[in-house]
């Protein structure tokens, strides 16, 4: 009784609140915090267990037909498929590579304190201060526009305007039907919260302009985005250019996740040392040839979900380019240049266990064979800050080193 009755008085208070707001043109306080708990209450779907990571997150194990990918209305009659119809050629080889022993296996924080049951997929759950720290509501877990590294233009005036920072390794002009890559773990320093550094794979259909279509998957650190330095795993996607369409891991309704070990948006653990031990993550994302879906998995072992094509306009057919490497936003302003680094911090020259790699990076084909990609092109705005070294080895494939420390003598 006493419980309800205070419950009640609550939400008279609650009312006079609002009514108080709104006479002291308070409007968008109270709309706000209305919107957020909207928006909380999209992404936080029902949990069947939860699990509180050592890094302060809290992963949900939401029951799989519940999570977020089915609000979009083309998926209300969906039928997930659990597994792909296919699995490019030489998938399963790299563990048995002498190069894997080099570097060790890798986990996600949040597994020390719990897994989830059979049958659900762990979502990192979204805070009040999460959203918060978005310039809106609308703009939580999405990009700013036009952060897409553009090799071949390089108009400075754009990379100005964005701020945006790369060096990459690249194809194009073939179609592609998937790309891997082995991705060396780092925790980069970022200068100022609004800024991130990240290192990922980009498979990209479409010109650069307003319906470039995009599925990135890697490492980034995004104190804005996360609330923290710590180093997560993510996925991207975007059909129109990074405008209306597209977020981070499952932060809008789009990639249908099926795997019940591995979280989006959660801390991977451990991270390299420089001169220390050196970690790195697998990447495939590829085509399945028979139902059309963007598929994606982690390691060897973990097999995460798929984009629908349907998503996709130029992505629904093949990616016309494939980037791997690293990305990091300038927020300073007047020509000065952020300490925010990129990969290790470390630029390329120094090497193995100090400089930041990507190896065996790879192309799936038009016969869905994974290949070693022809005719690399390597790109970055200003070498002086970030850079990007490639080469080949039997052991390591097409490989490259980059990053760099940002802010130094050479990139004031
Ligand atoms: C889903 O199925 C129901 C019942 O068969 C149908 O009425 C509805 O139009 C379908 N929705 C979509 C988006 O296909
Ligand atoms: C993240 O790192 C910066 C320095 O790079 C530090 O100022 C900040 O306090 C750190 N944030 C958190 C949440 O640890
Ligand atoms: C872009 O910024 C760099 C340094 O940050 C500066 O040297 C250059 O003049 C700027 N370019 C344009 C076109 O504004």
């Amino acid at each position: 009784m006493a419980a309800q009755d205070s419950g009640s008085r609550r939400a008279v208070m609650v009312a006079l609140v609002l009514v108080m707001l709104t006479c002291a043109g308070g409007m968008p306080v109270s709309r706000q915090r209305l919107e957020v708990q909207k928006h909380l209450k999209r992404l936080n779907k029902p949990a069947v267990k939860s699990i509180k990571s050592p890094d302060g997150d809290i992963i949900d194990c939401v029951h799989a037909s519940h999570q977020p990918a089915f609000d979009h209305p083309f998926l209300k009659n969906h039928t997930v498929q659990l597994r792909p119809t296919f699995h490019p050629e030489g998938l399963f080889d790299e563990s048995k590579t002498a190069s894997s022993k080099e570097s060790k296996a890798i986990t996600q924080l949040w597994h020390l304190n719990g897994r989830c049951p059979e049958g659900t997929i762990p979502i990192r759950r979204t805070k009040r201060d999460d959203i918060l720290r978005a310039s809106s509501v609308k703009r939580y877990g999405r990009k700013k526009h036009r952060s897409f590294p553009q090799p071949r233009s390089a108009d400075p005036d754009l990379i100005n305007e964005s701020g945006h920072q790369h060096a990459i390794a690249y194809v194009e002009g073939d179609k592609y039907y998937g790309a891997k890559a082995t991705i060396n773990v780092w925790q980069p320093r970022i200068q100022q919260p609004n800024e991130f550094s990240l290192s990922q794979l980009w498979i990209l259909g479409g010109s650069f302009g307003e319906d470039l279509n995009s599925i990135e998957a890697g490492w980034q650190v995004s104190p804005d985005l996360y609330g923290d330095n710590n180093t997560r795993l993510f996925t991207y996607w975007t059909s129109d250019a990074y405008q209306a369409t597209g977020c981070y891991n499952l932060l809008c309704s789009g990639f249908i996740q099926v795997n019940s070990e591995i979280a989006m948006g959660a801390s991977i653990f451990p991270v390299s040392g420089y001169h220390g031990s050196q970690y790195d993550i697998s990447i495939l994302v590829w085509k399945d040839p028979k139902e059309g879906h963007w598929w994606m998995q982690f390691g060897n072992d973990y097999v995460l979900g798929y984009w629908p094509s349907f998503l996709f306009s130029y992505l629904a057919d093949s990616a016309s380019m494939i980037e791997w490497g690293g990305e990091v936003v300038n927020s300073e302003p007047d020509g000065e240049h952020t300490s925010t680094q990129m990969g290790s911090g470390h630029f390329p020259e120094e090497g193995f266990g100090k400089a930041s790699y990507f190896r065996n990076i790879q192309i799936v084909d038009g016969s869905n064979n994974l290949k070693a990609p022809k005719g690399v092109g390597t790109f970055t705005e200003q070498s002086n800050c970030y850079d990007v070294q490639n080469g080949n080895n039997g052991d390591w494939g097409s490989f490259f080193y980059f990053g760099g420390p940002g802010k130094n003598s050479k990139c004031p």
